[in-house]
């Protein structure tokens, strides 16, 4: 299983926990990990390369902080630009046909306020509902997401291993 991890996070530099959750990563073997901002500063997202990359790997996690109850921009324009009518859904658009798609992102809400009823109203998984039309429309599995809910910072280390072992051994079964 060839995995490549997408972390779309505007300010990398300074971040804390998804910092800390690729530390962990980039220990793991067999993870291909890229930071979508450092490579378009200028947001010019080259297509075709990104077509090849994903025809390469068989999992594809997008890693991003959970912004205004969805992703950072450049992440959304990177769907946009690369989720294109031909290649990736519509007439002869079945390149990401049994290919599997994870979302980790982390959270400054708790769990406990991401319920009906709770300060954020809903659950993340409603939230992350735009995304996973749009990859069930392009033909791809979408596996539960890994979240990480506003994490003190002695439990980030516990958090990083927990993200490195799900995004490895997630089965598409759960999903069903
Ligand atoms: C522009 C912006 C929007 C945010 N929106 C949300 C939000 O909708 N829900 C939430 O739980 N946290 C929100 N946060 C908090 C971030 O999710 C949190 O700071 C981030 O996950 C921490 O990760 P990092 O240390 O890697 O930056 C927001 C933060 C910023 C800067």
């Amino acid at each position: 299983m060839k995995t490549m991890v997408i972390v779309a996070h505007p300010n990398l530099n300074k971040s804390a926990w998804n910092h800390a959750l690729l530390s962990e990563l980039k220990q793991q073997p067999n993870i291909h990990i890229r930071d979508l901002y450092q490579e378009y500063p200028n947001w010019s997202i080259n297509v075709e390369r990104e077509h090849q990359l994903l025809i390469e790997f068989d999992r594809i996690v997008f890693q991003f902080p959970f912004y205004w109850y969805s992703c950072p921009p450049l992440l959304k324009k990177w769907f946009d630009d690369v989720l294109t009518f031909g290649w990736a859904f519509g007439p002869g658009g079945e390149n990401l046909r049994g290919k599997e798609f994870m979302i980790a992102t982390t959270t400054g809400g708790s769990e406990n306020e991401y319920r009906a009823g709770g300060r954020n109203w809903f659950t993340i998984s409603e939230y992350l509902r735009p995304i996973q039309s749009t990859i069930t429309r392009c033909n791809g599995t979408f596996l539960p997401a890994f979240v990480s809910y506003s994490p003190s910072a002695e439990a980030l280390k516990d958090e990083a291993k927990r993200y490195a072992e799900f995004i490895q051994f997630s089965q598409t079964k759960l999903a069903q």
